[in-house]
């Protein structure tokens, strides 16, 4: 078995019968894949951990994905949007302490007011920062005009996890209606290709009803996309969904974290150029999850910045950590964090996707476009 484990990862392509026996190891062999992982991340991309200072803009959503506990059905939360100048002071504060970029995330809306106001506020974070901020959004679907428009206004880069690539798995995981829509969001991730974004996807991991055979039909779904950038982690349940339910039917929290870190390193053997987010949700399921991560293969961090009274309201799922410090506490505690891991943050870096300048044969820029 470990000499098939060796021989499978010495391939140039793995395919999914490949990817399936890997997902399948036990920890000990998969040892042998978070090595190799290692080895091509440190070939491929270094040792470089780039910050994205996050900010969760608003917790207002039109949507009701079952798994998510900001979902427009729970009626327990407390629904805020931040201040313009709240959104500012952040982005002042990533600039300050030399993050190089933010990600702007947010709820579902597509009103034009909403649509104007990122707008707005995509030029203000240019402005003060003198165009050096990079800026990531992630706001869900769009039209190709809202794209267009918010590129326009400063974003290069996107984050629309498709979440679970198998039509039918998506079906289970989201209400039946027209905005819950498997192909239009395959639709939007394309729109966000030829908008000129670099792009971003991911899936959850562990999820009810989910096999190895989908995860491994997510890895090929990326390497065909040819996305970017990926963002993936364990999927964890919340009280107040519909999913909840089938809480008993999951796999222990410590095989979600360890698929979650096999679908890392995997992803990092199969697309070695992409850069890949050591998520939040690995930290909630161990507590130096994302640092495990960035051991094996993941190379992008998001401390987050959204003010701390807010951070209550945004649980998408239980247990969420970091929701009392304040962004100044994470800065040296990540920097640390990494260190002891073998990274090394790449302060004032943009650090953006080697393989969106090799896709798309520009030329790699470091800060102002
Ligand atoms: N567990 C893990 N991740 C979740 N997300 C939403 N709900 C959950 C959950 N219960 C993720 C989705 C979404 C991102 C913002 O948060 O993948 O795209
Ligand atoms: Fe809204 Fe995103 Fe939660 Fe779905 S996962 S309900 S789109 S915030
Ligand atoms: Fe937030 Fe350590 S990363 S306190």
């Amino acid at each position: 078995m470990e000499n098939n484990i060796k021989q499978i990862l010495e391939k140039d392509r793995l395919n999914k019968e490949d990817l399936i026996t890997l997902l399948g190891t036990n920890e000990e062999r998969a040892k042998l894949i978070y090595a190799r992982a290692a080895e091509v991340k440190q070939q491929m991309v270094g040792n470089k951990v780039y910050f994205r200072g996050l900010v969760e803009y608003s917790n207002i959503c039109t949507k009701n994905c079952y798994y998510c506990g900001v979902r427009s059905g729970n009626k327990k939360v407390n629904r805020y949007t931040l201040h313009e100048e709240e959104v500012l002071a952040a982005a002042r504060f990533a600039y300050a302490h030399n993050y190089a970029s933010m990600v702007i995330q947010s709820g579902e809306l597509s009103s034009p007011a909403f649509v104007k106001r990122i707008g707005k506020l995509l030029t203000k974070i240019k402005k003060i920062s003198n165009g050096e901020l990079g800026i990531t959004l992630s706001m869900g679907e769009q039209t190709e005009e809202t794209y267009r428009y918010w590129r326009e206004c400063g974003a290069h880069r996107y984050l629309l996890r498709i979440e679970a690539s198998s039509p039918e798995l998506y079906r289970k995981l989201h209400p039946n209606d027209k905005i819950h829509n498997y192909e239009q969001r395959i639709e939007a991730l394309h729109l966000l290709k030829k908008t000129g974004y670099q792009v971003g996807t991911g899936v959850m991991i562990g999820l009810p009803f989910q096999r190895l055979e989908h995860l491994a039909d997510d890895l090929i779904f990326f390497r065909d996309l040819d996305i970017d950038m990926a963002g993936m982690g364990p999927y964890i349940e919340h009280e107040d969904t519909p999913l909840y339910q089938y809480k008993d039917q999951l796999i222990s929290k410590r095989e979600r974290f360890t698929l979650s870190m096999k679908m890392v390193a995997l992803l990092r053997i199969i697309m070695n150029d992409i850069n890949i987010a050591a998520t939040t949700a690995m930290q909630t399921l161990d507590p130096v999850g994302r640092e495990k991560a960035i051991k094996v293969g993941a190379n992008v961090i998001m401390p987050n910045l959204t003010p701390v009274s807010y951070r209550q309201n945004y649980l998408l799922y239980e247990d969420k950590p970091c929701i009392d410090e304040e962004a100044s506490d994470c800065i040296e505690c990540l920097d640390n964090r990494i260190r002891m891991y073998g990274g090394e943050v790449g302060y004032g870096e943009w650090g953006d996707s080697k393989h969106y300048y090799k896709r798309t044969g520009k030329t790699e820029v470091n800060q102002k476009e």
